[in-house]
């Protein structure tokens, strides 16, 4: 296989949106407790944030992250998770059917995303609760002082407010498994009003309406269509959630999931420009990918309690990726940044033992995923703006996605450093790709470092005492030729080759 990539500096989609790389926190299994919260292990520090933890966050290089929802937002009551530990109420989490000991809260959480460096993603619950509820939170958490609720927060500790600026409204509130799900005409106007009500406390409040739950739910297109037609004009994002996972064990497919992604944003960019388009507005409505990952759904731990039994923080959708996941997820992060014009927020979901980067032992180690690298290297590099590659190679067959090209790639520069990053994934899983990128338009005098991940042992896993599987391994093919850099991907891998 050969792929040509063209690229040139000053063909720039945007800049790098830097809340592309967001995380998600939600209070599920032991995403909070046992991931990052956890007072009795030994890495602890006072407020009783494991160390350990905090400190893979920040290799991760998570600049956002949503929370305390996810599906269990929709029954969450805010008040409950502030004020002292020993008076807050447990109560039963209907979303995971598990007890909610509410010994970690909003004011814990932004303790927490402090330490992490990173900017909260808050989102309000629209399921049980509705627009007082959200103004409620949003006077708790950003007002001042001198109102009830935000001489509560002072109260309990935090004398200055927490200027939380991105908010969803609701969470999947198309989903039948969504507790108070409505149709989209009701959730539009609800989402519009809120917006409305919060904005009068501050118009510069960056808010987030529920697109679908996923491409394939029977609504998907209508649901955005009518949510947008209700609050165009008082949203400024609509999330997109996407989970993928191989369907009847079809790798190849599987690995160009990033097709599907695509295309997903397509359709739902087309969608809220028809709507501006009929509203004759210039607005533009810009896209969060507030929950996406590899997610193995039909596995068995992704299966809640049920019954009388309502745990505390059980282990629930705790996948093990392996080094083909890790390919998938460095493939979604290249088609995240091609549509950064329109995709200004994204949030892998989550960050802690569910579906996660990160896993933890309770009162034991922290490790690394498979799909910790790409996600780290892709943060820590793509900088800059974004470029518009022009991709030129062979194809490959996938029963999902048809003829699809074999390389997908795309770049980023810096101006500042003089940098360009490339990140390129081989999706064909029986020939390396020989790439020649073609930097005629750009003043590139040398590589600085080119990494893969993948290629072999596509089914090898991390474990708390097993070996760093997918850590990005040098690429010794990468030379300069000319004005070209040529390179070797091996099948099935992700790349990257940094250039200055
Ligand atoms: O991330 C896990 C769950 O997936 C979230 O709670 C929900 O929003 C989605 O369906």
């Amino acid at each position: 296989n050969t792929a040509r990539l063209m690229l040139d500096p000053r063909r720039r989609v945007a800049p790098v949106p830097r809340r592309l790389f967001g995380s998600f926190v939600e209070h599920l299994g032991r995403c909070v407790y046992t991931g990052i919260y956890e007072p009795e292990h030994p890495t602890a520090d006072p407020d009783g944030f494991r160390r350990d933890v905090l400190a893979l966050v920040r290799e991760l290089g998570v600049t956002t992250v949503r929370y305390p929802g996810g599906n269990f937002v929709s029954s969450y009551r805010w008040e409950d998770g502030v004020g002292p530990v020993d008076r807050r109420p447990p109560r039963l989490d209907l979303a995971w059917h598990s007890l909610e000991t509410n010994a970690f809260g909003l004011d814990e959480f932004m303790r927490w995303i402090r330490k992490a460096g990173a900017e909260p993603i808050m989102a309000v619950n629209l399921g049980t609760r509705g627009t007082a509820e959200a103004v409620d939170l949003l006077e708790y958490a950003n007002h001042r002082g001198g109102s009830h609720l935000a001489d509560q927060r002072r109260d309990n500790g935090a004398t200055d407010p927490y200027g939380i600026r991105l908010w969803c409204l609701g969470n999947e509130m198309d989903g039948p498994w969504q507790v108070g799900a409505r149709t989209a005409p009701e959730y539009g106007r609800l989402a519009a009003q809120t917006a409305k009500a919060m904005r009068r406390f501050d118009p510069a409040l960056e808010l987030i309406a529920c697109g679908s739950s996923y491409m394939g739910m029977p609504t998907f297109g209508s649901w955005e269509r009518d949510v947008l037609t209700e609050a165009y004009d008082d949203v400024d994002l609509i999330s997109l959630h996407a989970y993928y996972q191989p369907v009847d064990d079809d790798l190849p497919s599987f690995l160009a999931s990033a097709e599907e992604m695509d295309r997903y944003i397509d359709s739902v960019t087309a969608i809220a420009d028809s709507v501006g388009a009929i509203r004759r507005s210039s607005k533009k409505i810009m896209i969060a990918f507030d929950e996406w990952n590899v997610w193995y759904q039909s596995a068995a731990p992704s299966t809640p309690p049920s019954g009388e039994d309502w745990p505390v923080a059980p282990p629930l959708l705790e996948d093990h990726y392996s080094v083909a996941d890790a390919v998938v997820v460095g493939g979604l992060l290249i088609s995240l940044l091609r549509h950064s014009d329109r995709v200004t927020a994204a949030c892998q979901a989550q960050l802690v033992n569910v579906i996660a980067p990160i896993m933890t032992e309770p009162g034991g180690s922290a490790w690394r995923q498979t799909i910790f690298h790409p996600f780290a290297r892709t943060a820590r590099h793509a900088r800059g703006a974004v470029l518009d590659v022009l991709r030129d190679g062979s194809t490959t067959t996938t029963d999902r996605h048809g003829e699809i090209d074999a390389v997908d790639a795309v770049a980023t520069w810096d101006d500042a450093a003089g940098e360009m990053a490339v990140f390129l994934v081989n999706r064909a899983l029986a020939a390396p790709a020989e790439v020649t990128v073609d930097l005629s338009g750009a003043q590139v005098r040398g590589i600085i470092e080119c990494v893969t991940v993948g290629g072999t042992d596509l089914d090898a896993r991390n474990t708390a005492r097993g070996p760093d599987h997918a850590a990005p391994r040098p690429n010794d093919t990468a030379r300069r030729v000319g004005s070209d850099i040529r390179l070797t991907l091996p099948p099935a891998s992700w790349s990257m080759a940094r250039l200055t």
